[in-house]
């Protein structure tokens, strides 16, 4: 018996050796532990066996077969991965000699390029770059905006506070601004009507990224008070935009919806040449609770706002199937735009 078992043990081990692929070892591994295996089949054999010490011998003996063989399958297993790692590092070095002598010049990166492009076009129409903080208040990001505390809409913001209080002051007040809305509200503030300007900039939602989602993102808020402000001027605004940046052959439209700080509140979709639609953004008249919060008169002014996301855009413009890809920085990624 003890001679079956190491005849048994020196064949499986022979075997393991002779494994050329991550594989094959994983199909050893089943077939020489696992209950069909010879060594298995020994043991069940061992209750045959005539004394007590004969079973305790051979079974000592199989146990330490099976344990030769779990080593010697791990260590197959750790030479084999190291050698695939090796073949995969070889197979996508960059030979950096191949660039000596003729550098290469670089380019923005996908959503810098976005985004100059709609600050140029917003130039072109008459509008200003305005520009607020990415850590805001909880006044300028919601209260000034018509969400006061408790208000519904705050909940679809997945607000990431800041662990800050002003002197005297409580934290929970300060966060990571969840939209550009709120330099609607510091160009209120700092400047009187007439008010063209687009904001573009970084904003943060508490999400898991995926393949829509990214916890930092980039968006780019409009915002128009003048006297006389109609939603005509919105849809006019927003059809030259979409002519301007996507081509003749686009258009847009609105879909009425919901947001505190318009009233009335629409979605608006840009129309491919091929005639299918896209959700870009929300818009809207400004509501005269913000008005008032940025020290406007909303009975001598009016005005019009809209909002979306720059990534979002980019990604649908390029047909990227996966918002990460635009952050991850491959190079392969990259070269493409
Ligand atoms: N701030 C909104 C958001 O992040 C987008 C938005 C909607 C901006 C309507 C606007 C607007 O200016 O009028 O979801």
């Amino acid at each position: 018996m003890i001679d079956d078992i190491r005849a048994a043990r020196d064949a499986a081990l022979a075997q393991v050796d002779a494994a050329e692929s991550l594989e094959s070892v994983t199909a050893l591994d089943t077939r020489l532990l696992g209950k069909k295996g010879q060594l298995a089949n020994l043991k069940k054999q061992l209750g045959t066996l005539a004394s007590i010490n004969e079973k305790k011998a051979a079974g000592q003996a199989v146990n330490e077969a099976m344990d030769a063989v779990g080593v010697a399958l791990d260590t197959r297993r750790a030479v084999l991965g190291s050698a695939a790692l090796d073949a995969r590092v070889l197979a996508e070095r960059i030979d950096l000699t191949e660039h000596v002598g003729r550098p290469t010049r670089g380019h923005a990166h996908l959503v810098t390029q976005a985004w100059e492009r709609l600050e140029d076009v917003f130039v072109g129409l008459g509008f200003r770059v305005a520009e607020g903080p990415e850590v805001e208040t909880d006044w300028h990001n919601f209260e000034a905006l018509n969400m006061g505390e408790g208000h519904p809409a705050r909940g679809e913001f997945d607000t990431l506070f800041v662990d800050y209080a002003p002197e005297g002051g409580e934290s929970g007040h300060t966060l990571l601004r969840t939209h550009t809305s709120p330099v609607q509200i510091r160009t209120m503030l700092e400047q009187d009507p007439p008010i063209y300007i687009v904001a573009p900039g970084r904003v943060f939602r508490r999400d898991t990224p995926d393949a829509t989602h990214m916890p930092v993102f980039h968006q780019i808020e409009g915002l128009v008070v003048d006297r006389n402000i109609t939603m005509a001027h919105l849809a006019g605004t927003i059809e030259a935009f979409t002519k301007a940046f996507f081509g003749s052959g686009w258009s847009s439209r609105l879909r009425p919806s919901y947001f505190p700080f318009t009233e009335p509140s629409a979605e608006f979709d840009i129309q491919r040449p091929d005639g299918s639609w896209l959700e870009l953004g929300g818009c809207g008249m400004v509501h005269p609770n913000v008005l008032r919060a940025g020290g406007i008169d909303p009975e001598q002014w009016s005005g019009f706002a809209f909002g979306f996301g720059i990534d979002r855009m980019a990604v649908m413009r390029h047909q990227v199937g996966d918002i990460r890809d635009m952050f991850t920085n491959d190079i392969r990624f990259l070269e493409q735009f």
